[in-house]
């Protein structure tokens, strides 16, 4: 529980027939009874989680939930991105239809993006789809994955490549459970916050270059703004776009070249999900500069930020060797964003004013890759 008691945020996203709330602060998990209850029609959920979060917060949401008289039952799969498999997602369903949820119950999926992800995909198909709570417990799920309604897991052709869109019923941040992150986890996380900025809210930038390193270092205050802010945008934009066809890619800012980054990196401990965005995003700005879209000064400023957070900026900062150019924009050639063969960037005019095309020279990203690669950009 946080010692300072703040005030819990609500972000509403009304999306029609779909529309839900996202409670954003501390001690959501001790109340998850009380904002669950009015979603069941009996007094009875399912959890899915992983075996490291259940260790930490299921003992918690067990009794938050009781506290209102709703029984549970949970399973606890193995943490870290394999669990995102078919066989993960079979033994999920099977396990719901042997507890016996039926069509009108609510699973809650409680963990990081890859527990919300499968248990939104496995709530999308269960009897033709149940609904489902996200409780994210990592900074990335609270930022990023837990809202919008994008579930799926991976498959042997690629990351996400098989899912649904299936919105949540409700969402319960609590910003508590971020104290048990490690550093580098609340770190990667925050690669997900700065984007927000950068892609449409110079203000929020400006505010996280003077609140970031408090966030980082615990302030509860700090840290509810900073998940209230980018979930009020994702909400925004998800809103306007629901399924993608238009500005929800604004939210890929980054990842075109963070994706390639992830890969060329065999997703291993050597770079995680949010770094590679990080790094990414100050890419996007560096190539926005080259094309003259952005003063020079932009990008600088982009990663004296990450620098100043203690965060990967650059190339240089994955440990081990890299592919060279060519392999990297080969990489980047098999991101779910190229159209007709086309790569598609989210380019910035500006810090907090970004967009999306396609109409970039591929000789300008190689040469911007092969001079990060050689690290010559300048700070
Ligand atoms: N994580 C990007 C999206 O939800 O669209």
């Amino acid at each position: 529980m946080s010692a300072i008691p703040e005030a819990a945020r609500l972000v509403h996203v009304p999306l029609d027939d779909r529309a839900y709330d996202v409670h954003i602060g501390p001690g959501l998990l001790a109340r998850s009874g009380a904002l669950v209850g009015p979603l069941l029609h009996r007094p009875r959920v399912a959890i899915l989680t992983d075996e490291t979060v259940a260790a930490r917060h299921l003992g918690a949401l067990t009794t938050g939930l009781t506290a209102a008289g709703i029984d549970s039952t949970s399973l606890a799969l193995p943490a870290g991105e394999a669990t995102k498999s078919w066989a993960q997602l079979t033994r999920t369903v099977e396990w719901m239809l042997s507890e016996r949820i039926e069509r009108r119950d609510v699973l809650i999926a409680l963990g990081g993006g890859v527990i919300g992800d499968l248990g939104g995909f496995a709530a999308a198909v269960l009897r033709r789809g149940i609904r489902f709570v996200q409780i994210p417990t990592s900074l990335l799920a609270q930022v990023d994955s837990s809202v919008g309604g994008k579930t799926g897991i991976n498959t042997s052709h690629g990351k996400n490549l098989v899912g649904a869109f299936h919105q949540p019923s409700l969402v319960l941040a609590d910003t508590d459970v971020l104290a048990t992150l490690t550093p580098r986890d609340f770190l990667a996380g925050y690669g997900e916050v700065v984007k927000y900025g950068l892609l449409g809210d110079a203000d929020f930038f400006a505010w996280l270059e003077a609140n970031g390193p408090a966030m980082a270092a615990g302030d509860t205050a700090a840290r509810v703004e900073a998940v209230a802010r980018s979930v009020q945008m994702k909400a925004d934009i998800v809103v306007r776009d629901e399924t993608e066809q238009g500005d929800r890619a604004l939210l890929n800012l980054g990842h075109t070249f963070g994706h390639a980054l992830e890969s060329a990196t065999g997703y291993s401990d050597r770079l995680l999900h949010g770094e590679g965005v990080a790094i990414g995003c100050a890419l996007a700005f560096d190539l926005s500069a080259r094309l003259g879209l952005c003063a020079q000064e932009e990008p600088s400023r982009v990663r004296a930020h990450l620098a100043d957070m203690g965060m990967k900026a650059r190339l240089s900062d994955i440990p081990g060797d890299l592919p060279d150019a060519d392999a990297l924009l080969d990489l980047m050639g098999q991101d779910k964003k190229v159209i007709d063969g086309q790569l598609r960037f989210i380019l910035a005019r500006g810090i907090g004013n970004s967009f999306v095309t396609s109409d970039v020279p591929r000789e300008l990203v190689r040469d911007l890759l092969a001079t990060s690669l050689a690290d010559r950009i300048p700070a």
